[in-house]
C-alpha cells in the first residue's frame, strides 16, 4: 500500500486500509472499508470530511502492510467514554460524575496494557483526522503516544496508567471555552488568549479529589515550556511536572499533524524539524529523545523527494535514525527501481530526503498514480 493525498485520490483506486469517521453522536461510523474501490461519491465523501488521504493499494508496493496502532474497537470504546465525559463536564457546567473517570481508567488500563504487549511501539503511519470530534481523538492520540514513550522510558504500570489518565483528561478544560474562541480561524486576539489560557486550570478545578494528585499536576502544567514562557504559572523546567513534559511532546506532535480551523495540517518530517528545534526551550532533551525512536519523520508507504531529485517512496524506517529510511526509487516512467538503505548504503550517503513528494511534478508519480487505479 501507498499513502495518496486527497488531491491526488482518483476513482478506481482501492482502500487499503479502513477509513473510520466517529460521528458527534459518539457512535463510530465507518466510512471506508479495505478493499473498497473509490468512486466520484467516496471521492466528494472524502472531501467532505476533510480526510487528508488515504492508504491505496498498489502492486509494486504490495510488501507495505500497516496496521492500527491499537486495536479498532479499543480506540472507538475509548473515543466514545472520552467524549462522553467531556460532554458531562460541559452539561453539568464543571462536575464530572465519578463513575466517568471510572469508566475512563478502565479504558485508560486496557490501552496500556494492549501497548505493553505490542512488540513494536513506532507509530508509523499518517493517521486520519477527524475535524468534528479533533478533541477526542486529540485527547486518545495523546494518550497512545505518551504511554508508549513512558513505556520506552520503562516506567512503572501504575505511572503509565497515570500518565494516560492525564492524558486522556488534558483538554477536558476546553469543554468550558466557549466555541468561537475554540474554533476562530483567524489569530485570537489578547483577551481570547487569555481566556483559552485558561483550561489547564479549568480541568484542575473539576477534577479536583477525583484523579490522583500527579494527574492534575500533569493537566495544570502541560502548556508550560522549560524556558518559564509558557501558561498558566511560567513554570521552569526542574518546577514542572514530569509527566506534563511527556504531554508536551505528544501534544504539540499530535496538534501540528491535524488540520485545525486557522491552518492546514503540517508533514512529519517538518513537525519533527521543529520538535529538534525547540528542545531545552519548550521540551525535555531526554524526553523528546524517546519520542523521537516511537514516531518517524516519513511514515512509510509515504512519497519523499530526494536530493538527486528522484522521487521514491519509503519502505521501511530505522529507529536508529528516523531522517534515512529505506526507500524505493520511482523511475520517470512510473516503474519502479532499486531499494536503497539511506541509512547504511555508503553509494547515498550524501543523498538526503529533502521534502515529501507530494507536490512534485514528476511523471514518476503520475505513473504510479496511474498504476494504482483499477
Ligand atoms: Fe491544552
Amino acid at each position: 500500500m501507498i499513502y495518496i493525498t486527497r488531491k491526488h485520490l482518483k476513482p478506481g483506486m482501492i482502500i487499503a486500509k479502513d477509513v473510520f469517521l466517529y460521528g458527534s453522536n459518539n457512535v463510530s461510523s465507518f466510512l471506508l472499508a479495505k478493499g473498497q474501490v473509490l468512486n466520484s461519491t467516496y471521492i466528494n465523501r472524502i472531501n467532505y470530511h476533510n480526510l487528508d488521504g488515504a492508504y491505496i493499494e498498489n502492486e509494486l508496493f504490495s510488501d507495505i502492510n500497516l496496521e492500527s496502532y491499537i486495536d479498532e474497537k479499543l480506540k472507538a470504546k475509548s473515543l466514545k467514554v472520552i467524549s462522553e465525559t467531556y460532554y458531562e463536564l460541559q452539561a453539568s457546567s464543571g462536575k464530572v460524575n465519578a463513575n466517568m473517570i471510572k469508566e475512563l481508567s478502565s479504558v485508560v488500563n486496557n490501552i496500556v496494557t494492549e501497548l505493553l504487549n505490542k512488540e513494536d511501539l513506532t507509530y508509523n503511519l499518517i493517521d486520519f483526522k477527524n475535524y468534528d470530534t479533533y478533541t477526542f481523538q486529540h485527547s486518545l492520540n495523546v494518550a497512545m503516544l505518551s504511554i508508549s514513550t513512558g513505556i520506552s522510558m520503562q516506567l512503572s504500570e501504575s505511572k503509565l496508567n497515570e500518565i494516560g489518565m492525564a492524558a486522556v483528561l488534558h483538554d477536558i478544560g476546553k469543554m468550558l471555552i466557549p466555541i468561537e474562541i475554540l474554533n476562530k480561524p483567524e489569530k485570537l486576539t489578547y483577551e481570547e488568549y487569555e481566556i483559552m489560557k485558561e483550561h489547564p486550570m479549568n480541568a484542575v478545578n473539576q477534577l479536583k479529589n477525583m484523579v490522583p494528585y500527579e494527574v492534575l499536576r500533569a493537566i495544570e502544567d502541560h502548556h508550560e515550556k522549560l524556558d518559564g514562557t509558557g501558561y498558566p504559572n511560567r513554570k521552569r523546567d526542574r518546577n514542572i511536572s514530569f509527566y506534563a513534559k511527556i504531554l508536551a511532546v505528544s501534544d504539540v506532535y499530535d496538534a501540528l499533524t491535524s488540520d485545525r480551523p486557522y491552518r492546514k495540517a503540517v508533514f512529519p518530517n517538518e513537525v519533527v524539524e521543529y520538535l529538534m528545534g525547540s528542545v531545552d526551550k519548550h521540551f525535555d532533551y531526554t524526553i523528546l529523545n524517546r519520542f523521537l525512536k516511537i514516531i518517524f519523520a516519513y511514515p512509510v508507504g509515504t512519497f519523499v523527494k530526494l536530493s538527486n531529485q528522484k522521487l521514491a517512496v519509503v519502505i521501511k524506517n530505522h529507529t536508529e535514525n528516523i531522517l534515512r529510511p529505506v526507500v524505493r526509487i520511482i523511475n520517470s516512467d512510473g516503474t519502479v527501481g532499486e531499494d536503497i538503505d539511506l541509512l547504511s548504503d555508503p553509494n547515498y550517503m550524501n543523498i538526503t530526503i529533502v521534502d515529501m513528494g507530494y507536490d512534485y511534478e514528476n511523471y514518476g508519480l503520475i505513473g504510479i498514480l496511474k498504476s494504482s487505479m483499477n
